[in-house]
């Protein structure tokens, strides 16, 4: 089953060959005729409702009028209204036909079209869709209707033309429109044909129920090569089934029966030949076709990895925005209650205190019991602790808050505009989230924090976006280091402690696009392993990790490439060397172009 609508270079070959096998089991012209285009009217079909593509398929050959079956002469006489004709009289002839009604699937039930006698041109062009599908086959009628030998070996290699008419119930080749093209819901019109060695002319009418794209339409010239292979051996001989009194009555006298057998040998070599260099053509194109679509996909491939990478990873980023946002909120209440009620607590304290004070006033010298509490709980020690452990609640407050105020700012949600952003407090931010994992564990010592901040403009950033820059860089430097303090003795820690170094300062930047020249520049080092050059030019490819799996999914640097040269027109360079640590320097102008 071919779909003509998304006729392929595959169903065209499969097609072809079908159509070249079928014409070699039939003894006639018009048996093959017979075979092929039944086999074309079962199975060109529409692939989606399994309906026939074909209202009415019909093959017609130019026959000369000596040629035809008496029947066929009756018909002829019948419709020129005499019997005396020139045996040469040229007649399209229908060979072939299959169709919706019943009586279209005879050829000698056909009321007006079993053959169409070419008398002249005028009768020719009284028939506008023969004379123009004639045209549209590159043949003059004229030279049709009284063939020139010569002319038609230069023709005959030249031509196989497809005739189409996209609007059929628009068209002014197209006749019978209320009575067939309309009530059959006839879309277009496909005609192809050629020329054989004879000088006789072949033609495939398919009324369809359906528009052909272009490429279809380049393909079905082959199909009419290898209808015109598969009928080729008949030429000049067999035509009428059961009929072989019929044929050959009128040829040419001095032309052998060898003469023929080698112009048709001479003519299949010829339309081989066409139906190569035809098929080379199309394979080239579909192949020309092919690669641009391996291209488009490969590029899609590309992008799509890209959009998952940020999708990954905003969710990442997202998930943990959620998460600190939730924490953020569940302890904000108790810490309240807790800051709340220690000013409480530290006033009753301090009345009791106080009532204790009057009470030594009062009596001096207490009952023995007594004083040996007194003794026991110090209380001298215990009133002046007291104090410092109200202060020390006080600030371990305090220091909740900002963590909680941290926090927040942290998981604050891309608001989708460029905001003023403050650089050091997104580094403090950051450094509040990774707190525990720069205290000491019983695997690495604890992690020093240096910073040299130097005064910064406010810059104009996508919140949230530094901070997950600043924490794929970070934590890929606590990482580094925890791994590296595997590999260090006891003393070499002792020695030089694990650090991180963040450093920022103003740069001013030359030849940028950017209005102004002012940049900042974070410089985050650690001395952890480092990393070798050959792992250095692989560090912000997607999916690059040296990690176990489940530690690193090697986005980390990516999507931090993407958020600052891509977003925001910075970069971020990648200073290492092993053994001596990593540095990442992130540089960023203050101001964005808008628009
Ligand atoms: N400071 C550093 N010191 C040594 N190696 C590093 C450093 N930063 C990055 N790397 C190397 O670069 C690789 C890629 O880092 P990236 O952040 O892109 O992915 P990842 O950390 O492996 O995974 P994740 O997606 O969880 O961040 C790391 O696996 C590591 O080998
Ligand atoms: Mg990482």
């Amino acid at each position: 089953m071919y779909d003509l609508t998304e006729f392929n270079i595959r169903d065209l070959s499969e097609c072809g060959f079908m159509v070249r096998q079928l014409g070699k089991e039939a003894q006639s012209m018009e048996a093959a005729s017979k075979i092929i285009i039944k086999y074309l009217y079962d199975n060109l079909v529409n692939c989606q409702t399994q309906e026939r593509s074909c209202v009415l398929i019909r093959l017609f050959k130019t026959h000369s009028y000596g040629n035809l079956t008496p029947e066929l002469q009756k018909y002829v006489q019948h419709t020129l209204n005499k019997t005396e004709i020139n045996h040469d009289l040229k007649c399209l002839t229908l060979l072939a036909t299959a169709g919706e009604k019943p009586e279209w699937n005879y050829r000698d039930k056909s009321l007006g079209h079993q053959a169409i006698p070419l008398v002249d041109e005028e009768a020719i062009s009284k028939a506008p869709m023969i004379s123009q599908l004639i045209k549209q086959l590159g043949v003059e009628p004229g030279v049709l209707i009284q063939p020139d030998p010569d002319l038609f070996v230069y023709l005959e290699e030249e031509i196989y033309q497809i005739f189409y008419v996209p609007n059929a119930l628009c068209s002014p080749y197209i006749p019978a429109k209320k009575s067939f093209v309309a009530p059959f819901n006839i879309k277009s019109v496909l005609g192809c044909g050629g020329l054989l060695p004879s000088g006789d002319t072949f033609v495939v009418l398919m009324f369809l129920k359906a528009e052909l794209p272009k490429a279809t339409l380049d393909l079905l010239r082959h199909l009419t090569l290898n209808i015109k292979m598969a009928i080729l051996p008949f030429d000049n001989n067999s035509i009428f089934i059961n009929s072989g009194q019929y044929n050959i009555i009128n040829q040419v006298k001095d032309v052998s029966e060898q003469n023929i057998s080698i112009d048709n040998l001479q003519s299949e070599i010829d339309t081989l030949n066409q139906l190569l260099n035809v098929s080379e053509k199309s394979t080239i194109t579909q192949s020309q076709s092919l690669e641009r679509v391996i291209q488009e996909l490969q590029t899609t491939i590309v992008k799509l990895q890209e959009s998952n990478t940020k999708l990954l990873h905003t969710e990442k980023m997202s998930s943990l925005g959620r998460m600190i946002a939730g924490i953020a909120h569940e302890i904000t209440n108790p810490i309240n209650f807790i800051k709340g009620n220690i000013v409480y607590a530290r006033k009753y304290t301090e009345n009791l205190i106080e009532l204790l004070t009057e009470y030594q006033k009062h009596y001096p010298i207490p009952v023995h019991e007594v004083q040996e509490k007194i003794d026991e709980i110090d209380v001298k020690f215990l009133v002046e602790d007291l104090g410092k452990i109200y202060k020390s609640m006080g600030n371990g407050t305090e220091q909740i808050n900002e963590i909680i105020q941290a926090m927040r700012n942290f998981s604050r949600m891309d608001k989708g505009e460029f905001q003023k952003i403050n650089v050091q407090e997104a580094i403090d931010n950051t450094l509040i989230i990774l707190g525990s994992r720069l205290k000491a564990n019983p695997k690495s010592p604890a992690i020093k924090v240096i910073k040299e901040y130097q005064d910064l403009p406010l810059i104009d950033f996508y919140p949230n976006q530094l901070n997950q820059v600043l924490i794929n860089i970070m934590s890929n430097a606590i990482d580094a280091i925890d791994e590296y303090s595997q590999q260090r003795t006891t003393k070499d820690i002792e020695n030089e402690d694990s650090r991180i170094i963040i450093h920022t300062e103003i740069i001013k930047q030359a030849n940028t696009e950017i209005i102004t020249s002012d940049w900042v520049q974070i410089r985050i080092s650690d001395n952890g392993p480092g990393i070798s050059p050959e792992l250095q030019k692989k560090l912000f490819d997607p999916f690059f990790t040296t990690k176990p799996t489940g530690k690193g999914t090697g986005l980390g640097l990516s999507i931090s490439y993407q958020i600052i040269v891509e977003k925001h027109h910075g970069n971020i360079i990648c200073c290492s060397e092993v053994g001596e640590g990593t540095t990442f320097m992130i540089q960023i102008p203050v101001q964005q172009k808008l628009g």
